[in-house]
């Protein structure tokens, strides 16, 4: 039998891993980051980029989506649980910190625009499901291709500028306008990328949820989504 799915889409540093993780533990359901396999799909183009001399963005465009996908399976790309839910692991270590390092994050939207790639990622997250797994699953295009069933969708959003101070202080530093500008732009490129590309575009499924987060805090987007999921999930 399979699992049940709740499904939450949304740009950039609009506070989805985090929300989601948090409904999922309340829930008892395992959190799943679909933005970490991409992620790592990444590390792994330019980690086998390095090994061939090619560096960055070239390493994307040199190598085949094939070689990239042979490399991730050979390197164990894999999401395992962790305890507390599941984290993306590379050559059997977790593999987060590198996940998000600059160079990763400067490159993943080309690499998510890639179709071999989004398939290779859809397989990894709906087999779980199948295997009866209830779960949270965040993204930009859960809701409307990955689990176009799923039994609840939210679409978050928040301000730029609000997603660009979030994004800011979790790196622990100060909230300044230069920073803040430098954020809200780069946030502001890797919307663009992901809404307007030809597969898979971020955009909210029409039986979407939507949850503007800018004026709430972490605790009330959770219990907003909470309480949404319960009469679904545990009827009376
Ligand atoms: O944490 P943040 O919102 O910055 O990004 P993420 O969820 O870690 O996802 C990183 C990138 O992967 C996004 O910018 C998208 O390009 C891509 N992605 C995607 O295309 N589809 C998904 N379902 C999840 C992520």
């Amino acid at each position: 039998m399979s699992g049940g799915v709740i499904a939450i889409d949304g740009p950039s540093a609009s506070g989805k891993s985090s929300t989601a993780r948090a409904v999922a533990e309340t829930l008892g359901f395992a959190h799943l980051d679909s933005g970490s396999l991409y992620r790592g799909v990444t590390l792994v183009a330019l980690r086998e980029g390095a090994r061939r001399g090619l560096r960055g963005a070239a390493a994307v465009a040199d190598l085949s989506p094939e070689v990239i996908l042979r490399s991730a399976e050979d390197r164990g790309l894999m999401l395992q649980s962790d305890g507390a839910g599941f984290a993306a692991y590379l050559e059997g270590e977790p593999a987060e910190d590198a996940l998000r390092s600059a160079d990763v994050t400067a490159n993943v939207s080309a690499v998510a625009a890639i179709p071999v790639v989004r398939e290779w990622v859809n397989t990894r997250l709906r087999a779980m499901v199948r295997a009866g797994q209830d779960v949270v699953v965040d993204g930009r295009d859960i809701g409307t291709v990955v689990f176009p069933d799923a039994d609840l969708k939210i679409f978050l959003t928040a301000s730029p500028e609000a997603r660009a101070g979030r994004r800011i202080s979790q790196r622990g530093i100060a909230v300044v306008p230069e920073h803040l500008d430098a954020e809200t732009q780069a946030l502001a490129a890797r919307d663009h990328a992901d809404s307007t590309r030809e597969v898979a575009p971020l955009r909210a499924a029409p039986d979407a949820v939507h949850l503007d987060t800018t004026r709430m805090d972490f605790s009330e987007q959770v219990r907003f989504i909470v309480d949404r999921a319960r009469p679904i999930f545990f009827p009376e």
